[in-house]
């Protein structure tokens, strides 16, 4: 089906900073995004519904591929996949990174191309990584050290499996504790202080049925600096030099991770893409020139920045409370499908869409409609004084981390995706039903 765009109103540019560029305001207080009213949506696929704008999405993969010509671009599954997605990240000329067989199986049976993707994951089934071998992963990156037994093992003999080693490069960056990976003191990746990385990286070489191709590494996520990624490259490198220097190998590749900070409310800081690539690229140089290495294949692997600003959460409020000084402002939805305020912190700019409001704005809390206090979506949000039920609100920057870490509390069931792309509007995923959970509910 496709929906009219109505004509444009002037854009109040800087609200709409964190919002997909195609987004567009309509009279009456509408709102279009890639050509389409989000009332529109609203009515014809029901709410809460998630809105990805395809055009977002693609054109966020072609900047990465403008500012990284040289270098392997992976887009992180995790922030979210379904088989749009995959395609479309296929057609951008992007590689994939997974952490489970569901990522994996979902990529490959879309027709997205095994050697393009590599596996990640701390603690890999035996699952994973027989699904990883049949499929014929690119590479599968090595967590910890029992992982290197287990991965040749299942190779079997004669076979021969690509690998990298996951180092953790001692250094500390990222928007909240739980999303900082690249210091001691977490699960992820051999240290490269007690040599542990390196100890691996003996252990690897030695293992005719793993050719290991180069170093992997991921800080962490949200980080909108360049330095931390400078300082994890310069350390990085200099492991390389000392595995030549010790083994006589020269590793071909080097994969930086992603973790690229975007703002989720207009004025908050986003990491510079150019300015990443060009510093990146010139401290790989220089380096690599410094160590008398050559320059092995870079890769960065962002998820957040290419789908996250391509999303937008659309909630139907169901009841407004006032309470004392606060009001509350229930919606349709809540931590079942967005965990990210409740778990990191974050503040997420929702707003009135559809209909224009004469009241002045009042400050309120948006909360969602599961069984729990800290079911908060926005504290602290100005949204017009006359809100009231049937509102229909919408939040931008929701295409990462929120479908993708969704859940199944109080069997309110996850929402529909819905893609947007000049001017038409298609289901992509459909809304979780309670038949959904009584085909899985299978006892008595
Ligand atoms: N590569 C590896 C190995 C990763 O573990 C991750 C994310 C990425 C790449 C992509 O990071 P991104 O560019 O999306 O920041 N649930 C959290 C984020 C967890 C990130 C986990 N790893 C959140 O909602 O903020």
């Amino acid at each position: 089906m496709t929906i009219a765009v109505l004509p444009e109103m002037p854009a109040a540019a800087g609200e709409l900073s964190v919002w997909p560029a195609s987004t567009r305001p309509l009279p009456h207080g509408g709102l279009a995004v890639g050509g389409v009213p989000l009332t529109e949506i609203a009515e014809r696929f029901g709410t809460p519904v998630y809105v990805l704008d395809e055009g977002e999405v693609r054109g966020r993969c072609r900047t990465y591929r403008d500012a990284f010509p040289d270098a392997d671009v992976l887009y992180a599954a995790k922030a979210f996949l379904s088989r749009a997605m995959v395609r479309w990240v296929e057609e951008e000329g992007l590689g994939l990174g997974v952490c489970s067989a569901g990522e994996l199986e979902l990529a490959v049976t879309t027709g997205f191309p095994p050697e393009r993707i590599v596996l990640h994951g701390n603690a890999k089934s035996l699952h994973d990584l027989e699904a990883a071998l049949r499929l014929g992963v690119g590479r599968i990156v090595i967590d910890s050290p029992s992982e290197i037994a287990r991965i040749a093992a299942a190779v079997g003999p004669g076979g021969r499996q690509k690998v990298m080693v996951r180092v953790v490069p001692g250094v500390s960056a990222g928007g909240h504790d739980k999303i900082r990976t690249g210091r001691e003191d977490q699960k992820f990746g051999l240290s490269l202080t007690d040599g542990g990385a390196q100890h691996a990286v003996t252990r690897i070489l030695g293992q005719p049925r793993l050719e290991l191709t180069g170093l992997h590494c991921h800080i962490g996520s949200q980080i909108s600096e360049v330095k931390p990624y400078l300082v994890a490259l310069r350390r990085m490198i200099g492991l390389m030099a000392r595995i030549r220097d010790t083994h006589g190998v020269v590793l071909p590749e080097l994969d930086m991770g992603g973790g690229h900070g975007i703002a989720y409310q207009p004025g908050e800081p986003a990491l510079d893409l150019t300015a990443f690539a060009r510093r990146m690229r010139t401290e790989l140089v220089d380096g690599c020139a410094a160590a008398g290495l050559p320059v092995p294949r870079l890769a960065v692997e962002p998820g957040r920045a290419v789908v996250g600003p391509a999303g937008v959460a659309l909630y139907r409020v169901l009841a407004v409370k006032h309470t004392g000084e606060n009001v509350f402002v229930a919606v349709d939805g809540g931590m079942s499908d967005n965990p990210r305020p409740a778990l990191y912190g974050v503040r997420y700019a929702p707003r009135l869409v559809g209909r224009h409001s004469p009241a002045a704005p009042r400050t309120a809390t948006v909360v969602g409609r599961h069984c729990e206090a800290g079911d908060i979506l926005a504290s602290d949000v100005q949204l017009p004084g006359d809100i009231h039920p049937g509102d229909l609100l919408a939040v931008p920057v929701a295409g990462a981390y929120l479908l993708s870490m969704a859940s199944g509390y109080n069997l309110v069931g996850r929402p529909a995706v819905v893609a947007v792309h000049e001017g038409t509007a298609r289901l992509l995923v459909r809304r979780e039903t309670l038949e959904d959970h009584r085909r899985r509910d299978i006892g008595v």
